[in-house]
């Protein structure tokens, strides 16, 4: 039998925050509408965050408000702090998820805190998250190498990670942010942070900045991670990381999934009107 891989689609939040010219709210929605048609079980559809710090994400309510939803996907929402969480649960965000960093620096740039203090100012979002029964998803950004800092120990990894599972969270999204990572550097990292949270309980999230996030992705196999995260299009980038270009783009990963026998369940003919749909956003490769 097919070992089963779930691609977690990031690429309308991930991929869209970056985009320098604000893409209009319906072509989010269709763009969602598409994707919701793929066989994904999860789609992070946008952020609530101020748009002062990310423009682009200021119309999130519009956006979880304008589309079809499809009753097997989980429509996701990143919530920073418990404004963004009020915002996303009015806006029936199946799911949210809290995002820290491995790197202070990192922390301090994108989210204005300390690493401690967000693991603070998370626990209220968990609280009321588990209330309202919405699974709450953590990230952990910057796992191989900062923007700032340079190279991140693993063990400062596993710790956040150890941390957000500690809080509640479900699963840990273990970002690669600005594709630093190779696959001797990934497992070094895995390594470490399966110390404290299972294989079953992680995912790969990687830039593709360097041309790795592939090989990064078959490392993370073989070390027993089965969720992947990836963008239509190789969209995206983290406008508080400088350089960091697009998550691997998902027919990309599916391709590569479906060539090494595992089962994502994605349709490759709707992935390919979604692509056709966003390549009309302009020049987001060359960032
Ligand atoms: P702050 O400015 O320190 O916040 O930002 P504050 O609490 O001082 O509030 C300032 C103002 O914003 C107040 O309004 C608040 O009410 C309002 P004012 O009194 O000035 O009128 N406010 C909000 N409004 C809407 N939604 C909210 C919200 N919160 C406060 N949620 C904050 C702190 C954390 C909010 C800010 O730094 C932030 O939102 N940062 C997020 C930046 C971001 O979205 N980065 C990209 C996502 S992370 C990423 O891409 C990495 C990832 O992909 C993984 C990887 O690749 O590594 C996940
Ligand atoms: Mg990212």
């Amino acid at each position: 039998m097919m070992d089963k891989v779930r691609i977690y689609e990031v690429g309308p939040r991930d991929g869209l925050q970056n985009e320098k010219t604000i893409v209009p709210t319906q072509t989010k929605v269709a763009l969602i509408d598409l994707l919701s048609n793929a066989g994904f079980s999860h789609i992070e559809a946008t952020s609530f965050v101020p748009a002062k710090w990310v423009p682009q994400m200021a119309d999130a309510a519009e956006v979880l408000n304008g589309i079809t939803r499809a009753k097997s996907v989980i429509y996701a929402a990143l919530t920073p702090n418990i404004i963004g969480y009020e915002k996303a649960h009015a806006a029936k965000a199946d799911e949210v998820a809290i995002f820290a960093a491995a790197s202070e620096t990192f922390s301090q740039k994108n989210i204005n805190c300390s690493i401690a203090e967000s693991i603070e100012r998370f626990v209220p979002v968990i609280e009321r998250a588990r209330a309202d029964n919405i699974p709450v998803r953590g990230y952990v950004s910057c796992v191989v190498g900062c923007p700032y800092e340079g190279e991140i120990d693993p063990e400062a990894v596993a710790k956040v990670a150890a941390k957000l599972l500690d809080l509640g969270c479900y699963e840990i999204s273990l970002g690669d942010t600005i594709g630093s990572g190779t696959p001797a550097k990934i497992n070094a990292m895995l390594k470490a942070v399966k110390e404290y949270v299972p294989a079953e309980q992680l995912a790969g999230h990687y830039h593709d900045t360097n041309g790795n996030a592939l090989d990064n992705v078959k490392a993370s196999l073989a070390e027993g991670l089965r969720t992947f995260d990836s963008a239509i299009g190789g969209l995206g980038g983290c406008p508080y990381a400088p350089g960091a270009k697009g998550n691997v783009s998902t027919v990309k990963l599916a391709q590569m999934l479906d060539s090494e026998n595992y089962y994502t369940g994605l349709d490759f003919d709707v992935l390919a009107q979604a692509e056709t749909l966003i390549s009309t956003l302009g020049e987001h490769h060359d960032r």
